[in-house]
C-alpha cells in the first residue's frame, strides 16, 4: 500500500494525482485531524506528529509513504527521513525541481501555510541556484475558506487579490501552490496573477518521482499491495467531509476513526 499522511483532508488533492498516475496501488489514507491544522502550530510537534502518523501508516501495511502536508514536509521530513526505514516522500524538493526547469526569469514565488512559509525550506532548497529570487506569501485564510467549500466565492476572490498583490509586483513567472488545497484555487489564482504565471501543483511534481522510484526499484515496487479498496482513516471527525472529499478526490469517502499516539 501507499501510505498518505496530511494534518486532515487536504492530502486528498495529493491522493487524487497518486491514484490519477499509479492506479494500481491500494491506498491507505491518515488524516490528523484532531490536530489540525498544522500550519500554524510549532515546528517541534509538527515533528513528533508526523511521525506519530508515519509510524501509524507502517504499522498499518504501508510500504511506501508519502508526507502530503507541506507544513509537515517542511518541518518534518529532515528529522524524520533518518528514522523512517521505509521509502518517504514529500512535497517541497519536487515541486523545486520543476520551478528550476519552468522558470525562464528566475523570480519564483511560493504560497503556503504561515509554517511552511516560516520554515524557510524553500529558500534552503533554491539557495544552490543563485539565479532564483524567491518571493514567498503565506496565505492562511485559504485553508478555512477551501473547507467551507468557497472556491468561487468572492471573498476568496478578494482574499486572493490581497495575497497575491505582492507576488504580482515581484513579477514572478512561477508560482508553486505550496499547500495541499491550494490546486483547489488553481484557475482562480490563474485568472488573477495572469496567463503567463507557470503554476505549479506539487502533487503532479511528486507523482514523477514516485514513478521515476519505481522504475529504479522494481523490488519495492513489486511488493507494495495492490487494489482499489482503498482506505482512509482520521484521529477526529473530519470537518465538512462529504464536501471536501468531493473537491479534493472527486468522490465521497468513508472515513474510519482511530486513534494514532
Ligand atoms: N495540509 C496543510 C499543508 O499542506 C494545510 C492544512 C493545515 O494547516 O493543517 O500545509
Amino acid at each position: 500500500m501507499i501510505g498518505i499522511f496530511d494534518s486532515g483532508l487536504g492530502g486528498l488533492t495529493v491522493t487524487k494525482e497518486i491514484l490519477k498516475q499509479t492506479p494500481e496501488y491500494k491506498i491507505i489514507y491518515f488524516g490528523d485531524t484532531a490536530r489540525l491544522p498544522y500550519g500554524t502550530k510549532q515546528p517541534d510537534l509538527i515533528k513528533s506528529w508526523s511521525e506519530n502518523n508515519l509510524d501509524w501508516l507502517s504499522q498499518n501495511g504501508a510500504e511506501v509513504l508519502v508526507i502530503a502536508c507541506h507544513t509537515a514536509s517542511s518541518w518534518a521530513y529532515d528529522y524524520l527521513r533518518e528514522k523512517i526505514e521505509k521509502p518517504l516522500f514529500e512535497m517541497v524538493s519536487p515541486s523545486v525541481e520543476i520551478a528550476l526547469n519552468k522558470t525562464r526569469s528566475g523570480r519564483v514565488g511560493v504560497i503556503g501555510t504561515p509554517g511552511t512559509i516560516k520554515s524557510d525550506i524553500y529558500s534552503r532548497k533554491f539557495a544552490s541556484s543563485p539565479r532564483i529570487k524567491l518571493f514567498q506569501q503565506a496565505c492562511p485564510l485559504f485553508v478555512p475558506m477551501i473547507e467551507e467549500g468557497w472556491i468561487n466565492h468572492l471573498a476568496t476572490r478578494e482574499v486572493a487579490k490581497e495575497y497575491l498583490k505582492p507576488l504580482i509586483e515581484a513579477k514572478i513567472d512561477t508560482l508553486i501552490l505550496g499547500c495541499t488545497h491550494y490546486p483547489l484555487l488553481g484557475d482562480l489564482i490563474k485568472d488573477i496573477i495572469g496567463p503567463s504565471v507557470e503554476i505549479i501543483d506539487p502533487a503532479e511534481a511528486l507523482v514523477l518521482k514516485i514513478k521515476d522510484f519505481f522504475d529504479k526499484n522494481s523490488a519495492i515496487q513489486n511488493k507494495i499491495k495492490k487494489g482499489n479498496n482503498h482506505a482512509f482513516h482520521f484521529s477526529a471527525q473530519p470537518y465538512n467531509l462529504e464536501l471536501i472529499s468531493r473537491l479534493c478526490l472527486d468522490r465521497e469517502i468513508q472515513g474510519k476513526i482511530v486513534k494514532n499516539d
